[in-house]
């Protein structure tokens, strides 16, 4: 009797180490990472005020906020607000030198911005989540520029790498984070996100976001010197370098029961040309950290940048406005709505509005018979 009762209780361990809840921290972190993680994750959940920094514009009052769904670390349906101007020539102008325009401020109205008049391209983005972002941040920048096609394969897709200059180290590099791959590791990315986001400056943006405000108005309403996020005595980390531990140890989302179909359709994904972009799996470089070290990491996107005809017409970082970077599809069941200005309610509407580049995968999958778009369907709900 007690030997079933500890062979079920092992077996129940094992169940419980092999289906990592979703926003649990990745399988095999030591104590002091979890602790490093715990710790990110408590700053991450963490309403600002303005007297912390908050502002003087901003989107949301924590990261937790737009990145919770379906655990902290996830989405949101929100959507922030990019705009800009493209003359008769398509040459494109970031108005009061941002393409980010936050949607609410401190105080009362004094600090609300305006997109200006000049503006005639705007362009919403939905959040991306960040479930498993450390094992993304750790593949190398030479096996994403492996899988640039400078000329096209036979269907004429592409692909180009965005070459950044990463703002903590100044060191080119591959971006990959965010839907223009605008960031390279996810330091850099946090310290944009919270000023970005939340009006908090620290040493690697310095300067307050505020697109058209005057002086008089930075006054007003940004009440904390810059930069607002600085070392703690007790910890030595900035509030930016708790972000960072807390995705980088966050787990990936499992994938959902595997149903009958879900084999055939993902033949049929690489078949059409789907799998061309959202390649299915990458690997992660050697590391001295087990758990980065040559780690495959199963997130269906080449990380590169593609014209699908869906571009939201925002130059950023070193993509054109034509150009998204292929999101990775790992979690999709959790996602709605989908493409970057979450104009897609289903996977179906997001494959019928690929153009371009992937237009012939398009138009291979549209021709397949209703029972194998099922199973391709079913498929990505597996994901
Ligand atoms: C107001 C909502 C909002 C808040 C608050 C917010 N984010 Fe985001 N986050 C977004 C959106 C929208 C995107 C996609 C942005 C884009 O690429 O244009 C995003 C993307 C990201 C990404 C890129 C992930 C990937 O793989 O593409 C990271 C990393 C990130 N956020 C971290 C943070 C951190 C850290 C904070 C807190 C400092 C934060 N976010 C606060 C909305 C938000
Ligand atoms: C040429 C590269 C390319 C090919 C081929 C391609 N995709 Fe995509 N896919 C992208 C890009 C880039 C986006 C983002 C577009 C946007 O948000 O504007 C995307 C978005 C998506 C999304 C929405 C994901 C999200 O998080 O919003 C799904 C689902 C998807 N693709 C599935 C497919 C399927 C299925 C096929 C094959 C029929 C396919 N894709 C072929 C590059 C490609």
């Amino acid at each position: 009797m007690i030997k079933v009762e500890v062979r079920l209780a092992l077996l129940f361990a094992a169940f419980v180490a092999f289906a990592a809840e979703p926003g649990a921290p990745l399988p095999g972190v030591t104590s002091a990472q979890l602790e490093l993680f715990r710790l990110g994750q408590e700053d991450f959940n963490e309403v600002e005020t303005a007297q912390e920094g908050l502002g003087p514009v901003f989107n949301g009052t924590s990261c937790g906020q737009c990145h919770s769904v379906p655990a902290i670390g996830g989405i949101a349906t929100m959507t922030e607000v990019r705009a800009g101007h493209v003359d008769a020539d398509g040459k494109f102008t970031a108005l009061n030198g941002e393409t980010l325009f936050s949607v609410f401020s401190i105080g009362k109205h004094e600090c609300q911005i305006q997109i200006p008049r000049e503006a005639n391209v705007i362009a919403r983005r939905v959040p991306t989540p960040l479930f498993g972002a450390g094992l993304i941040e750790a593949i190398p920048d030479a096996a994403i520029l492996a899988l640039e096609k400078p000329v096209g394969n036979a269907d004429g897709v592409k692909g180009r790498a965005s070459r950044v200059t990463d703002i903590a180290t100044r060191q080119p590099r591959i971006g990959r984070f965010g839907w223009k791959a605008q960031h390279a590791t996810l330091l850099a990315f946090s310290a944009d996100a919270y000023r970005n986001e939340m009006g908090i400056t620290s040493d690697l943006f310095p300067d307050e976001l505020s697109p058209g405000l005057t002086a008089r108005q930075l006054k007003l309403c940004d009440l904390k010197p810059d930069p607002e996020d600085v070392r703690s005595r007790v910890t030595g980390l900035r509030a930016i370098d708790n972000f960072e531990n807390f995705m980088k140890f966050l787990a990936p989302l499992d994938r959902g029961a595997a149903g009958p179909d879900d084999d055939a359709g993902e033949r049929l994904f690489a078949a059409v040309g789907c799998a061309a972009c959202h390649v299915p799996s990458m690997t992660t470089g050697p590391s001295a950290n087990p758990l980065f070290d040559r780690k495959r990491v199963n997130l269906y996107s080449d990380l590169l940048l593609h014209d699908v005809g869906t571009g939201d017409g925002i130059e950023q970082a070193d993509a054109s406005g034509d150009e998204m970077r292929t999101p990775p599809l790992w979690g999709l069941r959790f996602r709605r709505p989908l493409l970057h200005d979450g104009s897609a309610a289903t996977a179906l509407e997001a494959i019928r509005r690929h153009g371009a580049e992937a237009e012939a995968a398009r138009s291979r999958f549209l021709a397949l018979e209703p029972v194998e778009q099922g199973n391709l369907l079913a498929f990505l709900g597996s994901l």
